[in-house]
Parts: C-alpha cells; sequence; structure tokens
C-alpha cells in the first residue's frame, strides 16, 4: 500500500475506507463492521467517518470495527460546522470519541464550513491536541481561497488535510485546490471516488480502461484519483466483493493511454470552478 506523509509526519494509506450511510441500519450494524475489517486485513487502514453519518451510528460502526485492533487503524471524524465553536468542538468530540470507543481520533476535521470563524475552530483543534484527544486536526470542503484563509489564522500552518469531491465527474480542484495543496504539502482526502456507484461507474470510457488492465470500473476510477501523489481516496464498501474490488485498485497503475482516454471523456478544468461537494 502506497503512504502518504502528512505534515507532522506521520504516514497513512493512501486508500482508505469511507462510512457514509453506516450506522443506518440499510445493513446490520455486524456486517458494516465486518467490511471495514475486511478493509483492515487488506490495508485500508483509514477509516474515514464523522459525526453526522448515521446520527452517529457510522462512528458505533467503526467503534465496533475497531474494537481489539486500535492500533491498526487510521480514524478520521469531523465535526459539524454548528458545533465547530470552542466549547462544542471540544464537547463534539468528546461525543464522538465515546460513540469510537477510543482515547484518541487520529484526525478531526471541520466538515464544512459554517458560520463559526476559523479561528475559534483551529483554536479548539489546539486544545484538543494539547489534551491528546486528537492527533491531528484539518478541514473538509474549503476551496483554494479558504485554504490561504486559513493559513493566516493562527495555529492554521497546522492543517493536516483538505477532504473534497474528487472523481473523474468532478475534478474542478485540479485547477487551484489541488495545486495549492501540493504547493503547501496538504494532502488532499478524494471523497466519493467512485462516484457513489452510480452514473460514473457506467461511462463507456471507463470500461474500456477497465478491459485492458482486466480491472472493473470502479478499480479504473480509484486508481485515477490516486495517480497523484499528495491524494488520498476513500471509498465506502459496505459489501465484501466491493472492499477486496477496491482494496486491489491501489495496485493499479494507469499508463499515459488510459488517462488521455480518461481526460478525452471527463475534461480537466481550464478555467476555475468552485468547488463542488455534496
Ligand atoms: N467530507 C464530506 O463532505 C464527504 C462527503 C461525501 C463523502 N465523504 C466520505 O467519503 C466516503 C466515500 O464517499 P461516498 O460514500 O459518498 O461515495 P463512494 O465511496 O464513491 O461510493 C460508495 C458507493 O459505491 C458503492 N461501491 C463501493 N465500491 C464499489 C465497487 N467496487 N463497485 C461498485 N460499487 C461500489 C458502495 O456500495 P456498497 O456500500 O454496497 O459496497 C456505495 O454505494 C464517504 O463514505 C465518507 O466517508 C465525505
Amino acid at each position: 500500500m502506497r503512504m502518504v506523509r502528512l505534515p507532522d509526519g506521520t504516514e497513512v494509506a493512501a486508500l482508505g475506507q469511507g462510512t457514509w450511510r453506516m450506522g443506518e441500519g440499510r445493513q446490520s450494524a455486524a456486517a458494516e463492521a465486518d467490511a471495514l475489517r475486511l478493509g483492515l486485513d487488506l490495508g485500508m487502514t483509514l477509516i474515514d467517518t464523522a459525526e453526522m453519518y448515521g446520527d452517529g451510528g457510522a462512528e458505533q460502526v467503526v467503534g465496533a470495527a475497531i474494537a481489539g485492533r486500535r492500533a491498526e487503524a487510521f480514524v478520521v471524524s469531523k465535526v459539524y460546522p454548528h458545533n465547530a465553536s470552542r466549547t462544542g468542538t471540544v464537547a463534539a468530540c468528546e461525543r464522538s470519541l465515546k460513540r469510537l470507543r477510543t482515547e484518541r481520533i487520529d484526525l478531526y476535521l471541520l466538515h464544512w464550513r459554517g458560520s463559526v470563524p476559523l479561528a475559534e475552530t483551529v483554536a479548539a483543534f489546539g486544545a484538543l491536541l494539547a489534551a491528546g484527544k486528537i492527533g491531528a486536526w484539518g478541514v473538509s470542503n474549503l476551496d483554494a481561497e479558504e485554504m490561504e484563509e486559513l493559513r493566516r489564522v493562527p495555529g492554521g500552518t497546522a492543517c493536516a488535510t483538505d477532504q473534497v469531491l474528487y472523481n473523474p465527474q468532478a475534478r474542478g480542484i485540479e485547477f487551484d485546490l489541488l495545486p495549492w495543496c501540493a504547493r503547501h504539502a496538504v494532502p488532499v482526502m478524494a471523497y466519493s471516488p467512485v462516484g457513489q456507484g452510480g452514473r460514473l461507474l457506467r461511462a463507456a470510457a471507463l470500461a474500456a480502461v477497465a478491459r485492458r488492465h482486466s480491472a472493473t470500473q470502479a478499480q479504473v476510477a480509484i486508481a485515477w484519483a490516486l495517480r497523484h501523489p499528495g491524494v488520498i481516496a476513500i471509498p465506502k464498501a459496505g459489501n465484501a466483493a466491493h472492499v477486496r474490488e477496491n482494496a486491489a485498485a491501489a495496485d493499479l497503475r494507469l499508463d499515459p493511454r488510459d488517462l488521455a482516454e480518461l481526460d478525452a471523456a471527463f475534461p480537466p478544468p481550464r478555467r476555475k470552478v468552485p468547488l463542488a461537494m455534496l
């Protein structure tokens, strides 16, 4: 598994696992935890969750999945913007820690920007770091100019990641945010890398590339996101076959012909595109 270095030097798996829609009763919580544990077995040790997912239910699934294997997992969770005040962030983190049944969240993110000033949230993250409740902090759904603004906030340069929508159908970040993050050595965490299993996976261009590599469309989409050295991808899979398929995508390398065909089908941005988010 390729590793990505966070600004504090911590190395994390470039291919992780998402958990949105887990803990909502779509599948049994036990089956979801099994899927995450299979992913851990296969090297997808970064697990992304949030207080929002399943109203805390996804964090509970993660807690069950990592019970007894905490040291193997790198746990990422997120605070709601409306909780992201100086005291609200700390209280939300304490609740997440209980649901995750752990002493520490490895990376804690602001889920998206709300009305609380960034400086206040960063101060709260600093207090959580000092207390050992989190290992690092970052943001999600912030565009390039907001990352610039964050950098000017006291302590803002410690931001460990920006988690954003990134797949062949949503590649606006290539124009400015991705180069900005590369310049500042801030890894980008690509969410919805397989387009939520929808229209993207039915695209003819993806199928043609997949056929040449005896791979699947989802594997091509994941390998496409991972072609950048500073990008981490976090596909969500509750289905064991999907988990195995996704893990194997870490070994798939796309060649210039593949990338050119995908560029023709999903053109890269030629100008600034406002950050898309789900
Ligand atoms: N920060 C944010 O605002 C934000 C927003 C969205 C997502 N996220 C994070 O990013 C993670 C990933 O994004 P996402 O869940 O939106 O979308 P995604 O990972 O692109 O797609 C997940 C969907 O695709 C299916 N799938 C997974 N692997 C597949 C495969 N190999 N073949 C066919 N279908 C496959 C899954 O089905 P099964 O479950 O049945 O396997 C699931 O329905 C989330 O779970 C969450 O942790 C963050």
